[in-house]
């Protein structure tokens, strides 16, 4: 079967033919894969940044956004059938029974750094034409969702963001008044940093929740980035045309950051720019830089202290987030069925890896391999 590999030690990225995988356990689902997302990891990993096969292989197959349906399951399968449509988790525990995070089926917040990853860390991905994976890392999504659920493990990424920023508000013991069919963010403002999948959809999780929304990105206002964004009823603000410092004259008091570029010299710009009671929620994963910058680091600690900033890292999702993920896609679904569908802006046969991974069109949003 076709699958895309990247070879670390040659340095190359190659369609290549692999054996088709068979059940090897009684918990075990074989997956025939329907679609696979292309991401920013991805073309980082076909420019050998990171990346690292599996124990004896020279090589990794990528992809690690997906959707799959079920064509066979193992016997002690429980939960899933054939014809199943589902999206299976990115991250797998690592194998220290001191590791808490990982016993609790909480991987995305392994302490020991020994998880692996599904198309990235140790463990083949998912561009491929079948997976054999076990059970408890697939979740079930609807047929309705058969065009975009290839969009779940993008936003998965928000959803974790979104949870956290939620528990450590629980520190404020006042609520805000609920626009109807909300969760109830209320009175809040966030921005959004980077237009880019994880951005739009973490947006649109924003406005869902209620937030009011603002999204500060490169691209222009007629982009179809800033098209998007108007449609769901947050604010596109040009970085080309809106200097970092300006953002809270255009905002107001800005309650969340949501920063989706991965770009630290932008992220450390806006983050004195926070305001009280604020979160700021990094996700990006910057590339080394090419030389120290210099930040206002008292001023900085002086914002956090005096206006009771929290700033937090998030990487990766549980289950629990691939579940919120797949409700709210389907609200989004209900909501903005052509916004929503016109973030899948291609899909390519898989023949066609190369020009989408190595060099991507400039305005695609989420550019998709389709191999069926
Ligand atoms: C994936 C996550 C993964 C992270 C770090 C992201 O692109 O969506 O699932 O944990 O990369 O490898």
């Amino acid at each position: 079967m076709k699958a895309v590999a990247i070879y670390p030690g040659s340095r190359e990225v190659k369609l290549i033919d692999a054996p088709e995988p068979r059940l090897a356990g009684s918990a075990d689902v074989r997956l025939r894969i329907l679609d696979v997302g292309i991401c920013g990891s991805d073309r980082e990993l076909c420019a050998f940044k990171y990346g690292t096969p599996p124990a004896g292989s020279d090589h990794l197959v990528i992809g690690h956004e997906s959707l799959g349906e079920v064509v066979e399951v193992g016997s002690g399968v429980s939960r899933l059938r054939v014809g199943d449509l589902v999206v299976p988790m990115v991250r797998r525990p690592c194998p220290h029974a001191a590791c808490l995070a990982c016993s609790a089926d909480r991987q995305d917040f392994c302490f020991t750094g020994d998880y692996t990853e599904r198309g990235i860390k140790e463990r083949h991905g998912f561009m491929t034409e079948y997976v054999v994976d076990d059970e408890r890392f697939m979740n079930v999504v609807p047929r309705a969702l058969r065009d975009v659920g290839v969009l779940v493990e993008p936003l998965t990424i928000a959803e974790k963001a979104l949870a956290q920023i939620q528990v450590v508000q629980q520190r404020l013991p006042w609520a805000c008044p609920a626009p109807a069919g909300t969760r109830g963010a209320g009175c809040h403002r966030a921005v959004v940093l980077g237009a880019g999948p994880v951005g739009i959809l973490g947006a649109m999780a924003l406005v869902a929740d209620g937030y009011e929304t603002f999204v500060y990105s490169r691209g222009g206002g007629d982009s179809p980035r800033a098209r998007v964004v108007a449609a769901i009823g947050a604010t596109f603000l040009d970085a080309e045309r809106v200097a970092p410092a300006d953002l809270p004259q255009r905002v107001g008091a800005i309650d969340v950051v949501y920063e989706a570029t991965g770009v630290s010299a932008l992220a450390f710009d806006v983050l004195p720019l926070l305001g009280t009671n604020g979160v700021f929620v990094f996700t990006g994963v910057p590339g080394r830089a090419p030389a120290p910058r210099q930040i206002d680091t008292d001023g900085l600690m002086r914002n956090l202290v005096l206006q009771n900033q929290v700033v937090l890292g998030s990487v990766n999702a549980s289950r629990a987030d691939f579940e919120a993920a797949i409700r709210d896609l389907t609200t989004f679904k209900e909501r903005w069925p052509d916004t929503l569908a016109a973030l899948i802006t291609g899909r390519f046969s898989i023949d066609a890896f190369a020009g989408q991974l190595l060099a991507p069109p400039a305005d695609a949003i989420k550019n998709v391999i389709a191999l069926s």
